[in-house]
Formats: structure tokens, C-alpha cells, sequence
């Protein structure tokens, strides 16, 4: 996992919930990391877990909750750091069915190591749109997350459905229709 996903994630940590709480999930964690974290390196996912499971277990906020809020934290990083990828669309649904075609293609090129979902399109209308997500990770609700702020980022607004296909979740179909 990019090291751009933890220090985005520690920076809300301590954003939040201060930093003793910052440095108490680093400590219960055993981090080859030491939990020091550069944007450009890369890292294992069982690291991000750990300092999740434990910042769940102190504020009784449950992972994926944590993982939503996190995502909508993430996404103006992206619209900070990644503005150009943004603006090639017009559209939430047209932007949502290019993740796995366009996007994270482009993300490979910046970050060739990085870990990503594939996002594949069963149905696409005008104002709908159903995806698969797979991923070993399961972060489907750091994609929930991400989707949200795709609507806000158009001033539109979307009910997104989320069905776990494995229960583990590492496949979710998410089915959204755009509010007319
Ligand atoms: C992961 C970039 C849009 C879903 C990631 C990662 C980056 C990234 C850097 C981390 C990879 C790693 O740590 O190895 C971007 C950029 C985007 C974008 C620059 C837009 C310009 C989206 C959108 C979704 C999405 C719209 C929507 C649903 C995910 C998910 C992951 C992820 C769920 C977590 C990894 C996993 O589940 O396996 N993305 N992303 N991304 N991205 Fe994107």
C-alpha cells in the first residue's frame, strides 16, 4: 500500500482524535514501518489494518465507518494533488465506470507498486450504474467513500447500494442510481 494512503490516514488520525491517539495505535501495532511513512513508499496492507483495528477498538467506531470517513478525507487529496485526472470528466457516473479503465491505469503510471481494486461495469444508463468491486483488501467502504464525494464534486446526489457477494468482502456489487 502507498505510503501516501497512511500519512493522508495519520494526519486525520491526529486531525481528529489528537495525536496521543496517533501514537498509541502506532505503538500497539507491530509495524515493520516503525510506523514512520513517506507518500512515495510503499508499505504492507496488514500495517494499515492494524493501526484501523486498533483506532476501531478506541473509539468504538467500527471499521468500515472509519474507512468511509477516511475515504471522503482522501478524495480532496486527490482533487489537490491530481486535478487534471479529475477535470477529463464532466459526469459522476461516466467518471465511476472509468476507474478500472482510466484512472487507476493512470495511477499505475505514477505508482507502478500501487495496490488497487478492480471496479468491473455490469450496467451502465445515463443515471445508473452497477459495479463489481474485487479486492483481497476489502475496502469496499473506502470506495463507498469515494463515490460519495464523486457526486458532491458534480453537485449531483446518488443512492449507492451495497451488496456483499463474498462475506468476507472482497466482492461487493455496488449499485448506484443518480437522483434525478
Ligand atoms: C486505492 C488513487 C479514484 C477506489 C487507491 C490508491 C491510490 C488511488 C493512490 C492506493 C493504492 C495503494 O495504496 O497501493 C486514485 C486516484 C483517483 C482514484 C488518483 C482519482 C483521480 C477512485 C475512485 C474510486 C476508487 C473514484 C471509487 C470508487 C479505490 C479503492 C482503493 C483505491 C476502493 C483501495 C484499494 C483496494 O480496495 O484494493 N486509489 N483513486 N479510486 N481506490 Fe482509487
Amino acid at each position: 500500500m502507498k505510503g501516501i494512503v497512511f500519512t493522508e490516514f495519520l494526519d486525520l488520525v491526529e486531525e481528529k482524535f489528537g495525536l496521543e491517539m496517533v501514537d498509541k495505535i502506532i505503538s500497539e501495532s507491530e509495524l515493520d514501518s516503525g510506523g514512520i511513512y513517506t507518500s512515495v513508499g510503499t508499505y504492507k496492507f496488514s500495517e494499515m489494518l492494524q493501526l484501523l483495528q486498533h483506532l476501531s477498538e478506541h473509539t468504538d467506531i467500527s471499521i468500515d465507518d472509519l474507512l468511509l470517513v477516511y475515504a471522503e478525507h482522501f478524495f480532496s487529496v486527490i482533487e489537490k494533488s491530481y486535478p487534471g485526472l479529475l477535470a477529463t470528466y464532466q459526469d459522476p457516473i461516466e467518471m465511476l465506470s472509468s476507474i478500472e479503465n482510466h484512472i487507476h491505469i493512470e495511477v499505475r503510471k505514477i505508482y507502478p507498486d500501487a495496490e488497487l481494486p478492480s471496479f468491473e461495469v455490469m450496467e451502465k444508463t445515463k443515471n445508473s450504474l452497477t459495479l463489481i468491486y474485487k479486492s483481497s483488501r476489502a475496502m469496499h467502504h473506502f470506495g463507498l467513500g469515494l463515490m460519495n464525494k464523486t457526486f458532491e464534486h458534480f453537485n449531483t446526489k446518488a443512492t449507492i447500494l451495497l451488496d456483499k457477494i463474498k462475506t468476507d468482502g472482497t466482492e461487493v456489487k455496488f449499485t448506484i442510481h443518480k437522483t434525478p
